[in-house]
């Protein structure tokens, strides 16, 4: 049986008494649906407010950025151990806003990862190409690209910290969310690349989708058989929207 994985990716939004408000309705809806694996993914100012209140609950906590290095004069920003002391057992990696309005490369993106993982950090890696690219055909290209980058150096035993979110850009905050076909061929294929990277044909990494996910379409993702979860922005933002996606998995 799949335990779907739903993240909500809460972007630079809420202040900490908002923060609060929704983490303790999440954390309470969700005390009695063990068969879902949630995250929330809170601004850094709201970090510690929402690990208290998710203490002893089962919904885990994300950072949705980081610093790769380890310490030292990079002013405003902030480290891996300084996440983990945050509570952070999961960060999100190259998502497309850090790609496209902070210039994060595939290079700054594996740091990041290698970074994560050996500071047994879970890792949520974005990949997607934009519309320009699947208008011309890339899709594939792109993403093997992405992945393969981004994996540069990760061994196959920590590539099982590490789960993939196929997030189209055009899908992303636009209300146009991709199709299940589009979805299942190219979570299909983001498998098969893991697999040559593993070196092991049965390895199996869990792929979720984002890109405008609402509580009417998430059913269709989630009941794809590629489809281990979803990462989930605007529709986070609001209690009775993400208490009905993660619902919604819990019937899956
Ligand atoms: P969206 O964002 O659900 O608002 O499209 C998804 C994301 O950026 O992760």
């Amino acid at each position: 049986m799949k335990i779907p994985l739903i993240i909500g990716n809460w972007k630079m939004n809420l202040l900490s008494s908002e923060a609060a408000n929704i983490a303790k309705a999440i954390q309470d809806f969700s005390k009695n649906i063990p068969n879902v694996n949630v995250i929330l993914a809170p601004p850094f100012t709201s970090l510690h407010t929402v690990k208290q209140i998710l203490l002893n609950s089962n919904v885990s906590l994300a950072c949705q950025n980081f610093y790769f290095k380890q310490k030292g004069a990079y002013t405003g920003e902030v480290s891996i151990e300084m996440v983990k002391d945050a509570g952070c057992q999961y960060a999100i990696v190259g998502h497309s806003e850090r790609r496209k309005l902070f210039n994060e490369s595939n290079e700054i993106i594996n740091k990041k990862l290698v970074c994560a993982v050996k500071n047994d950090i879970r890792v949520v890696l974005c990949v997607g190409e934009n519309q320009v690219q699947r208008n011309k055909g890339k899709t594939f290209e792109i993403i093997e690209t992405q992945v393969q980058q981004a994996l540069t150096n990760i061994s196959s035993k920590e590539l099982e910290n590490i789960c993939i979110a196929y997030e189209p850009v055009w899908a992303i905050g636009t209300g146009v969310n991709a199709s299940v076909n589009q979805v299942e061929e190219v979570h299909d294929f983001i498998r098969k690349i893991i697999k040559k990277i593993a070196n092991d044909k049965n390895f199996y990494c869990n792929v979720l989708y984002g890109g405008s996910v609402n509580s009417q379409n998430c059913k269709d993702f989630l009941l794809c058989k590629e489809v281990e979860g979803v990462l989930v922005g605007g529709a986070s933002l609001d209690i009775n929207s993400f208490c009905d996606i993660i619902s919604t998995a819990s019937t899956i």
